[in-house]
C-alpha cells in the first residue's frame, strides 16, 4: 500500500486570496459604486503609503515591472546610443526595457553567492556611451549598492533599480527604491507584495523625474487633451490598488514569514548544497525566492517533480546568450559566473506561512537520490 504524498506547491496564492477576499470583495464594491475606476482614490492613496514606505518624495503606479522599467528609462533621458549596464541574471524584462527605449544593454557579471551585480564587472565595462545601470536586487537579495554607487558617481551614471523582485529588501537602514534616480516595483502576483493581475510602481526622490513620469503613463499629457511627446497607456487599476493597499497593511509579517521559511531551508541544506542563498553582509533580503546551488540540479529538480513538488529554473540562460542577443556577439563564457549559475541554481518552494512539514518533504526527497 503506498503511503498518502505530500505535494508542495511552489507557491499557495489561494490561502491568501481567501483570507482576504471579504474585504478586497467590499473593495470592489465601493470602487464601483464611486464610479471613479482610473487613477482614483485607492491609487493616489496607495502611491502616498509605498512613497512612505520606501522612504521617498513620490511614487507613480503604472500597469506593471516592465513599463515601470521602461519610463524611468525614458523620463531620465536615456534611449538610442546610450549604453547601460545591467544583469544578464535576471528576468528578460531588465534587459528587455533597455531595448524598447533604443538603448543597449551591456551586461555585467555578477556573485557567485547572491546573484547580485558585481560592481567590479560593472566598473570595467563603463564606456563614453554608458548613461546608467540596472542594479537588479535579484530573488529579494539587494544588491551592494554603496559601490554601485561610486562607479555612477564617478562617472555620472542615472541608477534606475530593479526592485521587482525586492520589495522591502533594504541595504543598511534604507529600503530598496530609494537608493538610485528611480526604483522599480512590479505586483505581479507571485512577487513580495503581489496584487490579483498586473501592477507596478516607480520611486524617487527626484521631482523632475516624478513629474515627467506622471506624464508618460498618462499619454505624454500636460492637460486634458493636450500631448507634449509620445508616451503610453500604464495606469494602475483601481481594483488593483484595493489589494496592494490591503497587503500593504502586513507586508513586514509577510517577509518575516519568508525570513522564517529561509531560515528554516538554511538549518536544513546547511552542508548538503553547494550553496545557500548569501544573506550579503550589507543587507536584508526579502526571500521572494530561495534559491541554492545543486551538483546534480536538473536529477534533483525531476525528483521533486516526479513527487509532486514545485521548483522553478531561475535562470537556465543568462541573458547574454540568449537568441534576442545573438547580434551583440557574445561568447559562452564571456560571464563565466552568470553562466556557471545558469547550470546549478534550483529555486525550491517559498511563500510566507509555508507548513514546516513541507520545507521537510522538500528537503527529504532532494536528498533521496
Ligand atoms: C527582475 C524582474 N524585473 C522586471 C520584471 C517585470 O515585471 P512585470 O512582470 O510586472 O512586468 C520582473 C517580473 O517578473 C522581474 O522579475
Amino acid at each position: 500500500m503506498s503511503s498518502a504524498v505530500t505535494s508542495v506547491p511552489y507557491l499557495d496564492l489561494t490561502t491568501e486570496f481567501s483570507q482576504l477576499q471579504e474585504e478586497w470583495l467590499e473593495a470592489i464594491r465601493a470602487t464601483g459604486q464611486s464610479g471613479a475606476f482610473i487613477l482614483g482614490p485607492n491609487v493616489k492613496a496607495f502611491e502616498a503609503e509605498i512613497a512612505s514606505y520606501v522612504g521617498v518624495k513620490h511614487a507613480v503606479s503604472v500597469a506593471n515591472g516592465t513599463d515601470a522599467l521602461v519610463l524611468s528609462l525614458r523620463a531620465l533621458g536615456i534611449g538610442p546610443g546610450d549604453e547601460v549596464i545591467t544583469s544578464p541574471y535576471t528576468f528578460y524584462a531588465t534587459s528587455e526595457a533597455v531595448n524598447v527605449v533604443g538603448a543597449t544593454p551591456v551586461f555585467a557579471d555578477i556573485f557567485p553567492d547572491n546573484y547580485t551585480l558585481d560592481p567590479a564587472s560593472v566598473k570595467s565595462l563603463v564606456t563614453n556611451k554608458t548613461k546608467a545601470i540596472i542594479p537588479v536586487h535579484i530573488f529579494g537579495c539587494p544588491t551592494n549598492m554603496t559601490e554601485i554607487q561610486k562607479i555612477a558617481d564617478d562617472h555620472n551614471l542615472a541608477i534606475v533599480e530593479d526592485c521587482a523582485q525586492a520589495f522591502a529588501a533594504s541595504v543598511g537602514d534604507k529600503k530598496v527604491g530609494s537608493l538610485g534616480d528611480a526604483g522599480c516595483f512590479s505586483f505581479y502576483p507571485t512577487k513580495v507584495l503581489g496584487c490579483y493581475g498586473d501592477g507596478g510602481i516607480i520611486t524617487t526622490d527626484r521631482d523632475d523625474v516624478a513629474e515627467h513620469l506622471l506624464r508618460l503613463r498618462n499619454h505624454g499629457a500636460t492637460a486634458p487633451f493636450m500631448h507634449s511627446e509620445v508616451g503610453y497607456n500604464s495606469r494602475l487599476d483601481e481594483i488593483q490598488a484595493a489589494v496592494l493597499r490591503i497587503k500593504l497593511r502586513t507586508i513586514d509579517d509577510a517577509v518575516a514569514g519568508r525570513q522564517a521559511v529561509a531560515s528554516a531551508y538554511a538549518e536544513r541544506l546547511a552542508g548538503k548544497v553547494l550553496a545557500l542563498p548569501e544573506q550579503p553582509g550589507w543587507g536584508g533580503h526579502a526571500y521572494n525566492l530561495y534559491t541554492v546551488r545543486l551538483k546534480d540540479r536538473d536529477a534533483c529538480r525531476q525528483r521533486l517533480a516526479d513527487n509532486q513538488i514545485g521548483s522553478s529554473l531561475c535562470y537556465p540562460k543568462p541573458l547574454h546568450l540568449q537568441e534576442v542577443y545573438s547580434g551583440l556577439n557574445y561568447q559562452p563564457g564571456s560571464l563565466p559566473v552568470a553562466e556557471h549559475a545558469s547550470t546549478e541554481a534550483l529555486s525550491l518552494p517559498i511563500y510566507p506561512g509555508m507548513p514546516e512539514s513541507h520545507i521537510d518533504r522538500v528537503c527529504e526527497v532532494l536528498f533521496q537520490g
